[in-house]
């Protein structure tokens, strides 16, 4: 079953018993303050062609990062976490073995973006890197339309499961954002809870869900 919720991730957490979750797959704020102007490029350095211009509303959700007992809440609920941005939380997180990098590939065409972002996780072996092409905050050379500022792709999430993920695992995202790992979730057939604090959002996830998942099949 999925489970998309409108709320504070940690109202959410606070009623739920000890390793409830298997799987914690989460991307807090990075604290960078990405959607506080609600313009994610400067459209004369990018739209060159290759890319769609897209505005979002301006709001303060990535001011800073989540303090201390987001994580050790987190590290409660679930039995296993993946952290996307785990490089901005290092003073809340362990030293581990194994991380992941998505390498986003699109920086080749862009310079003004990120090639790559980091997860932190407690899951074992080995580092693991995925190459999924990627540009920027405007458009993606996937195919999925962009909804939220920080959307990730489909595919992560997907190959995320795949790889993380035992069957019959419940998944938890605790920052649903456009929803991706919650379709990506559908697909591989995972019971899956998603929360999102900001209505905006948390409609337009709802809504991407259903009329992606009334198609018959994403990948
Ligand atoms: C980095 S974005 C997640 C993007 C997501 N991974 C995706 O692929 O679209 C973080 C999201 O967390 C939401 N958020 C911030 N604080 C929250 C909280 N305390 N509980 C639930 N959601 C929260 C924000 O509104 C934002 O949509």
């Amino acid at each position: 079953m999925i489970e998309l919720l409108n709320i504070d991730c940690m109202e959410y957490m606070a009623g739920l018993p000890d390793k409830a979750f298997d799987l914690a797959i989460v991307d807090p704020p990075y604290g960078l303050g990405i959607a506080s102007n609600g313009k994610l490029h400067n459209n004369s350095s990018y739209d060159k062609g290759f890319v769609k211009n897209k505005d979002y509303k301006p709001t303060n959700w990535d001011n800073a990062i989540p303090d201390q007992n987001y994580f050790i809440e987190l590290q409660r609920v679930s039995k296993k976490q993946i952290i996307w941005g785990g490089n901005f939380f290092i003073d809340h997180l362990t030293s581990q073995r194994s991380f992941i990098v998505w390498y986003k590939k699109g920086k080749d065409k862009n310079p003004n973006f990120s090639p790559a972002e980091l997860a932190w996780t407690n899951c074992s072996g080995l580092p693991k890197v995925y190459f999924i092409d990627w540009i920027g905050f405007g458009y993606i050379n996937t195919g999925e339309e962009k909804i939220h500022p920080c959307h990730k792709p489909i595919k992560l999430y997907k190959s995320l499961l795949q790889d993380y993920a035992k069957p019959g695992d419940k998944i938890l995202d605790t920052h649903l954002g456009s929803g991706s790992s919650a379709i990506a979730a559908h697909y591989a057939g995972f019971d899956f809870v998603g929360c999102e604090l900001d209505k905006d959002y948390y409609d337009a996830a709802c809504k991407r869900f259903k009329e992606q998942t009334a198609q018959q099949s994403l990948f």
